[in-house]
């Protein structure tokens, strides 16, 4: 079954520990990103893999191949469940992370960002990217799947012409999930119920659980939405 991972974007130690605390009966997997990371550094993961939790490590690497290798042996000694890089850093950063991760028989998996839920069209043009959205987007899927990487991070919206061309096992990660109609920063928001016929294997939530006055409602009711 899809599964929900709960995005932590929380820099206050009282109130990660509560979201973590109230809501770890319903919830199996967790994402650190860099909020929670440079506030916490390790003792947060620390904190989850004590509860058993499976980790996603959102730091989303983006680097020259050797100090990106180097960042992701310390990642594998902390024995998460998964972590990304940006695409954009290309073949060779791809092929220095699954290196070191073969030369550390580690088991965590890798899956590479294609292009952020909160560009435009309009965005990728004035970062000098002269394709279209849906071009770069399978451009740079393709990429992570022809060399290996275990997965993508990709809109609920782009599963419709990903999916088809990049089948299971390939991990497919739906950050941008909105249940309400309040889009926040992103551009492209998707839905539960779109992730779900269209093939994601996860649904990355934050704020709509984060912020909400009552996170248990709205986690159980994510998870019902899930199963249908
Ligand atoms: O609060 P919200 O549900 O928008 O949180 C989404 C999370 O997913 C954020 O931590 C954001 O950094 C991350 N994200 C991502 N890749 C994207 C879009 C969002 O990892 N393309």
């Amino acid at each position: 079954m899809i599964e929900l991972i709960l995005s932590l974007d929380i820099d206050e130690e009282k109130k990660i520990k509560e979201i973590i605390n109230i809501t770890e009966k319903y919830v199996n997997w967790y994402k650190i990103g860099m909020i929670p990371f440079i506030k916490f550094g390790p003792s947060i993961i620390e904190y989850l893999k004590n509860k058993n939790k499976k980790i996603f490590l959102d730091l989303k690497f983006f680097d020259i191949p050797n100090t990106v290798a180097s960042a992701s042996k310390i990642v594998f000694e902390y024995n998460i469940d998964m972590f990304n890089i940006h695409l954009l850093s290309g073949e060779k950063v791809i092929e220095s992370v699954l290196n070191e991760r073969e030369k550390f028989k580690n088991k965590c998996s890798i899956i590479g960002v294609t292009l952020l839920t909160s560009f435009s069209d309009k965005d990728i043009n004035q970062i000098g990217i002269n394709k279209s959205l849906k071009e770069e987007i399978i451009f740079l899927a393709n990429l992570a799947y022809k060399n290996k990487l275990n997965g993508i991070v990709c809109s609920a919206n782009d599963l419709e012409f990903l999916r088809p061309m990049f089948p299971c096992p390939f991990i497919m990660v739906c950050p941008g999930i909105r249940i309400a109609e309040i889009p926040d920063d992103h551009q492209r928001v998707g839905s539960i119920k779109q992730s779900v016929s269209l093939g994601a294997d996860f649904v990355v939530i934050g704020r709509p659980i984060i912020n909400n006055p009552n996170p248990i409602n709205i986690v159980q009711e994510i998870i019902q939405q899930l199963k249908q």
